[in-house]
């Protein structure tokens, strides 16, 4: 495999927007065209992570994408792998650019569903998990992650503050994220007196239903060089890793680890070959509270049941030793499904390029994503090196 490099990455504001997916993707891609220097043309194929674009009426974004960026014959299609279309995509594209196939590629995420009433988007989002076993049955993402917090909570002793205290620092740490769907500071009174949403998660311990795109562009090592003259100082994927999980809770033996999460990141460590010790900063999909918990034990960072007291001693802020979410994550910057993944590609290009103002994580150079499907079954992880 040859070396993957990030070229550009550029995202759209997350929130509510009054933009179809079209056009918030072709947003996001012309800014990361631009601030990569290259023109479209020299984009030899993309990949597009969306999973709901047929609320808007609309599939097979690719063509239309690419279209719009006035490369028609350049072939582009979707990847949708839920929450995990994002990471997916950038995997595909590090299989293609690494395998030789393509030497430039444009990968884009984008979600557009804030023109659903929140009882529809329920509905959509539900068809992610095994919709007979349970969608169907009135289990919706949060009473599944509900009943995983549960399961932790039961097993370690962990708190609903304690859970609440993500919330807090996510939150905090999207005050200085200019692209955050929520800039709004709040405690853990305003967490523990937020309304129930499925007990004990509350409304401060959900991501939110937001619009966005994101989108980055992938190359070659040799492409990096022939556009920037430079032969060094470019965000490199270090190692990926992607795995499966069941489709549906009841099919596991235990609640408390997502299997995909643990599966995908011991790839991405063995390919980069390092240590969690030498990861600067981690962007995990915390789309409820209970799942950055999860998240920083099943990829190793902490040990099992640990990770909430480590929230709770302020390890995980910006300045702590083992910092999560610098962007605010799913939590308060948003959870555009389709480019939840990309986004967190942004996140990490510009906290390495040392681009993140008032959020910066002080000498980052090692950073790892991590992006869940549904309850866990897919999952893909990233680790990126400034070098
Ligand atoms: C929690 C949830 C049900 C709230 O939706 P809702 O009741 O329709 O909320 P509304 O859009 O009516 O917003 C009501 C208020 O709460 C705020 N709000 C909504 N969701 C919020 C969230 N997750 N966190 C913080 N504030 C939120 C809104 O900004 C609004 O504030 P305002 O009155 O000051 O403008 C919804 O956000 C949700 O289901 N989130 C999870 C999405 C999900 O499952 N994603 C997939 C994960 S696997």
């Amino acid at each position: 495999m040859r070396d993957v490099c990030v070229l550009s990455a550029a995202s759209t504001k997350y929130g509510k927007s009054d933009l179809s997916a079209r056009e918030l993707a072709l947003e996001a891609a012309k800014q990361a065209i631009l601030s990569a220097g290259i023109d479209p043309t020299e984009i030899q194929a993309g990949f597009v992570s969306n999973a709901f674009s047929l609320s808007e009426k609309q599939g097979h974004l690719g063509p239309i994408i690419m279209s719009g960026l006035g490369i028609p014959d350049v072939p582009a299609s979707t990847i949708e792998s839920a929450c995990s279309s994002g990471g997916s995509a950038i995997r595909e594209a590090w299989v293609n650019i690494g395998a030789g196939l393509y030497d430039c590629m444009l990968v884009v995420g984008v979600e557009k569903v804030s023109q659903l009433d929140t009882i529809t988007a329920t509905t959509y989002f539900s068809f992610g998990s095994d919709y007979i076993f349970e969608g169907a049955c009135g289990a919706s993402f949060p009473g599944l992650y509900a009943a995983i917090a549960r399961a932790h909570m039961r097993r370690y002793g962990t708190k609903e503050e304690q859970l609440a205290q993500v919330a807090v620092k996510n939150h905090e740490n999207a005050l200085h994220n200019p692209h955050a769907h929520f800039h709004k500071k709040i405690t853990i009174e305003d967490v523990m007196r937020s309304p129930v949403v499925a007990s004990p998660l509350k409304l401060y311990d959900a991501c939110p239903f937001s619009d966005g795109a994101a989108a980055a562009i992938l190359c070659s090592e040799e492409f990096a060089k022939k556009i920037t003259g430079r032969t060094s100082e470019h965000v490199f994927i270090r190692g990926s890793g992607r795995a499966g999980g069941t489709g549906a809770l009841h099919q596991r033996p235990d609640l408390t680890s997502l299997n995909a999460s643990v599966l995908a990141g011991r790839e991405a460590f063995s390919r980069a070959q390092i240590t969690q010790k030498e990861i600067d900063f981690l962007e995990v999909h915390d789309c409820f509270t209970i799942a950055e918990i999860i998240a920083a034990e099943d990829l190793g960072f902490f040990p099992r049941g640990e990770a909430s007291k480590a929230e709770e001693e302020g390890r995980t802020r910006i300045d702590g030793d083992v910092p999560i979410n610098p962007s605010g994550g799913l939590k308060a910057k948003g959870h555009p499904v389709g480019a939840t993944g990309v986004g967190q590609l942004v996140e990490v290009f510009e906290q390495l390029n040392h681009k993140a103002e008032g959020r910066q994580v002080k000498d980052a150079r090692v950073a790892l994503t991590h992006n869940v499907g549904a309850t866990g079954g897919s999952c893909a992880v990233h680790i990126f090196e400034f070098r």
